[in-house]
């Protein structure tokens, strides 16, 4: 039968193609189940009618929406649209063309609300940036497949992708102290997130091989946020002693920081040489260019969907994959030497 406002049903192109409803909805979910010559016609028919298959109907029956959810912290943050974006090509290319997005603006509470909401919606998993260790427990008690990215925790037990960020840290610490830095300020979270821990012990354990003592006052709390990370390096730079770089942990901290040597009228790198983690935002249209640590976001983003749907697709592998990338080090023109 037609539906009241004529749209055509499975009903209708059984009836038109002389099969029977089953036979249809097989065609539709596990075509290498029907002949070939009766495959042929239905499709026919669903072409002729303009028949659309009921998303829902198809995923009760293959058990299955070709759906994943992403959680994370903020869409607006040009790390996670960047990343985001290949999370989406590649899990198109995967045939999982529905794709769920929330940001949980590092907030607890609406992480975990987030994930049951993906949960009673049936995704098929999750890919999440988790803020906190109680979300990914909650994850790995319910059944749900979900792989972990930027951020692990070392007790539980999951599928993981993380950028190197101890390594990155490290590196780009030891590249500052090359160039004579030792009074080297760093604007940071509040020592609660992976990567701002794992970055924190990577400037740290870089100061004490090189002997040079972390100046504590100069070690500073700004939250992740550009707004922070502005007030912070104003009242810096206001100091008689002032830092001679910064090292900031993340794109939105740096923006805030150009912001406030801007402010202050003074220059980089003449003034103060700044670099950070990951590129900021119009970095190839400004002068000058900040040195930064490149995370592979692509291979983040695509390593996550793979994993992900070996997950969904092969549920009895059950060795967890988990996968540290190694960062680059991009040498731009915002760092001076000391003399
Ligand atoms: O603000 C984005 C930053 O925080 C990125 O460096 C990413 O690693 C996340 O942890």
């Amino acid at each position: 039968m037609t539906k009241m406002d004529g749209t055509p049903t499975i009903h209708d192109v059984a009836r038109e193609a002389n099969v029977s409803v089953m036979t249809v909805s097989r065609s539709l979910n596990e075509p290498e189940k029907v002949a070939s010559k009766t495959l042929k016609r239905i499709k026919q028919v669903i072409d002729e009618l303009g028949y659309q298959p009921s998303h829902v109907a198809r995923s009760l029956v293959k058990r299955k929406t070709n759906t994943i959810g992403i959680v994370m912290p903020d869409i607006r943050n040009t790390f996670f649209n960047s990343w985001f974006r290949s999370v989406e090509d590649y899990a198109n290319k995967l045939g999982y063309a529905t794709i769920l997005l929330c940001n949980t603006d590092e907030n607890s509470d609406s992480e975990i609300k987030f994930i049951k909401s993906f949960q009673s919606h049936r995704v098929d998993g999750i890919i999440i940036v988790p803020h906190s260790d109680e979300s990914i427990r909650y994850l790995a008690g319910s059944g749900m497949n979900f792989v972990l990215v930027d951020r692990m925790c070392p007790e539980i037990e999951s599928d993981f992708v993380v950028t190197d960020h101890y390594d990155g840290a490290f590196r780009l610490t030891n590249y500052l102290i090359r160039l004579g830095h030792k009074r080297i300020g760093v604007l940071r979270g509040a020592g609660v997130l992976f990567p701002d821990m794992e970055r924190y012990a990577g400037f740290y354990d870089a100061m004490r091989a090189n002997k040079i003592a972390v100046p504590r006052d100069l070690i500073r709390n700004c939250e992740f946020h550009e707004a922070e990370a502005y007030d912070v390096v104003l009242e810096m730079l206001g100091r008689k002693h002032r830092p001679t770089a910064l090292f900031s942990f993340n794109c939105l901290m740096t923006s805030g920081a150009i912001r406030a040597i801007q402010k202050m009228k003074i220059t980089i790198p003449d003034d103060i040489s700044l670099a950070g983690y990951d590129e900021i935002s119009g970095y190839d249209i400004f002068e000058p260019k900040i040195t930064h640590v490149l995370q592979p976001i692509e291979k983040l983003g695509q390593i996550a969907v793979k994993v992900l749907v070996s997950r969904i697709e092969f549920p009895d592998h059950d060795r967890k994959c988990k996968t540290f990338l190694k960062p680059k080090l991009i040498i731009g023109n915002s760092c001076g030497r000391i003399v």
